[in-house]
């Protein structure tokens, strides 16, 4: 949560936001209207990244509806159960490297759409029913608006491959970049 908050503060994920005049001018003095505008904003970009993703096929929770709180959408798991973030659900042999694989298939749709996650690690993954599933998309980025994209998206591939590299499902981050950067129309 904190690691977030440290996020958010980060001009870096609003690069690409469209903004009136007068909103960008109360942002950039940081007033109270304009953190008001940061704030409604971040509910804004996560439903429609979550749009767009899930239209271009990646495996996000559907997104209902924008609420006055943030995003309605489609809850992963069971009566009796949420489905577990990745870094809990105690993968090993196959079923790492199944998760392995379908992250970056995941990544891939998302770089085809133009979106890098920008916030990707095994706490913002669900695995349920043998199907990755990604979330938090709050600070997700367009990738056609964003200068920061590429970056961040070798950010995000480094921050999952220490922890699958760990377990022996390798990511090779300069390969999987190389591949996912030429996606990203500029
Ligand atoms: N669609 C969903 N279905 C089931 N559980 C979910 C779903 N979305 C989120 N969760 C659960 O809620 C937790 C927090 O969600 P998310 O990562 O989107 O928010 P966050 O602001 O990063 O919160 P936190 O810092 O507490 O993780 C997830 O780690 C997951 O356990
Ligand atoms: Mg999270």
């Amino acid at each position: 949560m904190s690691q977030r908050t440290t996020y958010r503060n980060s001009a870096v994920y609003r690069e690409g936001w469209y903004l009136n005049a007068r909103d960008q001018r109360a942002v950039s003095r940081g007033s109270p209207h304009g953190h008001q505008v940061v704030a409604g904003n971040w509910s804004v970009n996560e439903f429609e990244m979550l749009r767009r993703a899930w239209r271009a096929g990646a495996n996000v929770p559907y997104p209902v509806e924008r609420t006055d709180d943030g995003v309605l959408m489609e809850y992963v798991g069971d009566a009796s159960r949420a489905a577990p973030r990745l870094v809990n659900a105690g993968l090993s042999g196959d079923a790492l490297h199944a998760a392995r694989d379908q992250l970056l298939d995941n990544v891939a749709q998302l770089t085809g759409a133009q979106i890098v996650h920008a916030d990707l690690s095994v706490y913002n993954l669900l695995w349920w029913d043998g199907r990755l599933v990604l979330i938090d998309f709050p600070q997700a980025v367009d990738a056609t608006t964003n200068p920061s994209a590429a970056e961040l998206l070798y950010r995000d591939l480094s921050n999952v491959a220490d922890w699958f590299g760990r377990r022996g499902a390798r990511i090779d981050v300069e390969t999987a970049f190389a591949e996912l950067v030429v996606d990203l129309v500029y």
